[in-house]
């Protein structure tokens, strides 16, 4: 198994472009099983999670040409598997997102259920409660949800906590039902924004997106479209904390601080300069940042998938901050990795207290999740001395080329095979 090996203590300078989200493309790409006609995706970024979502897709009969560096052709024509194994769903949690397009387009589907993974128990009910209201008849049966429907019928679903994937995936049964359907305390994040451009694109009738009431007439088919993939706002995040950390000075392009108010603001807190100008971010640390507290929740307030990176910040800055996880029942694993290199952490419950020290040291780590093994990266690019972080095919899973945007920004990192 792959491990990387980074030399701490250099600051952070230069430029490097920022990649498609990961987490808008691995929707986009399930909206491609709406339709019999090609879907054309542009900026995909090259990721663990797409290629097993390409391949999910892939032996259900779904043909995926590769055009250039960044580009798909999705072509549904002879989508005639619906079908999501357990063995491809595993790696997985979005293959879930599979199971209201299949639904729409094929009248059933079976997808595996996702199951409990590393950050908490991460439930699919609200996705089944909205395409039961649907009309869908669905049940559980040897960890499979099975799912049948004639055609979906226009619905008011008001979904019981804010779930991202969960509105991405009633939003796509919809597009295709009989009449109208409204989501209400939907998922307000620029990627299910993102979702429903490419799914206008193609056909459907969608207002509301950006906001917590999403309203979706249904139409009979959809067509063919082009769409270029929204930039990825965490990667973006985790090179502008990185930068901070190490007291660096960076300028990341093919992205926008328009979808990262929250954590811009944060940084800014700390002591950074951060300047935008249309496609690009720039940032200029401080020689040590100041302590930041931030609580996670849902769009546009501070991302869960951001609370990990601030915890590394925070491990070497001036002062104590109190973080706070709402979303996620279990994700602070980072912390204890983190202890092991010098940070003073305290958790109780889902608040960590984070006591700036002066210095961390290099130790060998173990990447626990995508988000966790961003904030080791970053404690590795302060540490003194050598820090070998293994297990590291979770960061495979979601930022593209890390060694070598890390290596371009001046980082002394190292894949270790
Ligand atoms: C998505 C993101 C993930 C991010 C998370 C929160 C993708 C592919 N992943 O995950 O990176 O960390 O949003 O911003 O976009 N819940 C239920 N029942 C459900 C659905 C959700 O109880 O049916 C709970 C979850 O356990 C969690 C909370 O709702 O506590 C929010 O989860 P959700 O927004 O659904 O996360 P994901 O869509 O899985």
């Amino acid at each position: 198994m792959d491990k990387l090996l980074i030399r701490g203590g250099t600051p952070l300078t230069g430029e490097i472009g920022i990649s498609g989200a990961k987490n808008a493309a691995l929707p986009i790409i399930c909206a491609g099983l709406l339709s019999p006609e090609s879907l054309y995706l542009k900026n995909v970024p090259h990721l663990n999670d797409i290629s097993t979502m390409l391949r999910l897709i892939g032996q259900m009969g779904v043909e995926v040409t590769m055009e250039g560096n960044e580009g798909l052709t999705l072509d549904s024509r002879g989508l005639n598997n619906p079908l999501a194994p357990y063995e491809m769903v595993k790696t997985m949690r979005a293959s879930i997102l599979v199971l209201g397009p299949l639904l729409a387009r094929c009248g059933e589907a079976k997808v595996s259920l996702p199951g409990g993974c590393a950050i908490g128990a991460r439930p699919v009910d609200q996705h089944i409660k909205g395409l039961q209201a649907m009309g869908a008849e669905i049940r559980v049966e040897g960890g499979y949800v099975l799912a049948k429907a004639k055609r979906l019928k226009g619905a008011r679903i008001l979904t019981d906590m804010v779930t991202v994937t969960g509105t991405e995936n009633l939003m796509m049964a919809a597009v295709l039902a009989d009449g109208e359907t409204v989501i209400e305390n939907a998922a307000r994040e620029p990627e299910v924004v993102d979702l429903a451009n490419c799914l206008s694109a193609m056909g459907a009738r969608i207002s509301g997106a950006g906001t917590d009431r999403i309203v979706i007439e249904g139409v009979t088919a959809l067509h063919g479209a082009s769409h270029s993939v929204m930039p990825d706002r965490i990667e973006t995040g985790t090179y502008l904390c990185a930068a901070a950390a190490t007291g660096g000075s960076v300028r990341l392009t093919n992205t926008s601080v328009a979808f990262l108010e929250s954590v811009v603001e944060k940084l800014r807190e700390a002591g950074c300069e951060v300047v935008s100008d249309q496609d690009a971010i720039s940032l200029n640390a401080p020689g040590r940042l100041k302590s930041v507290g931030v609580r996670t929740s849902p769009y546009p307030a501070f991302p869960t998938d951001m609370q990990a990176q601030f915890m590394a910040i925070n491990c070497v800055a001036e002062g104590a901050a109190v973080i706070r996880e709402t979303i996620f029942e279990n994700r602070f694993m980072h912390a204890v990795e983190l202890i092991r290199l010098g940070a003073d952490i305290k958790i109780d419950g889902n608040t960590a207290l984070v006591t700036g020290v002066e210095h961390l040291d290099g130790a060998t780590v173990m990447a626990t999740d995508l988000r966790a093994s961003a904030s080791l990266v970053i404690a590795g690019l302060v540490a003194q001395g050598e820090t070998l972080i293994e297990r590291i095919y979770h960061l495979d899973r979601g930022y593209e080329r890390i060694e070598e945007k890390l290596a371009r920004l001046g980082a002394a990192v190292r894949r270790v095979r």
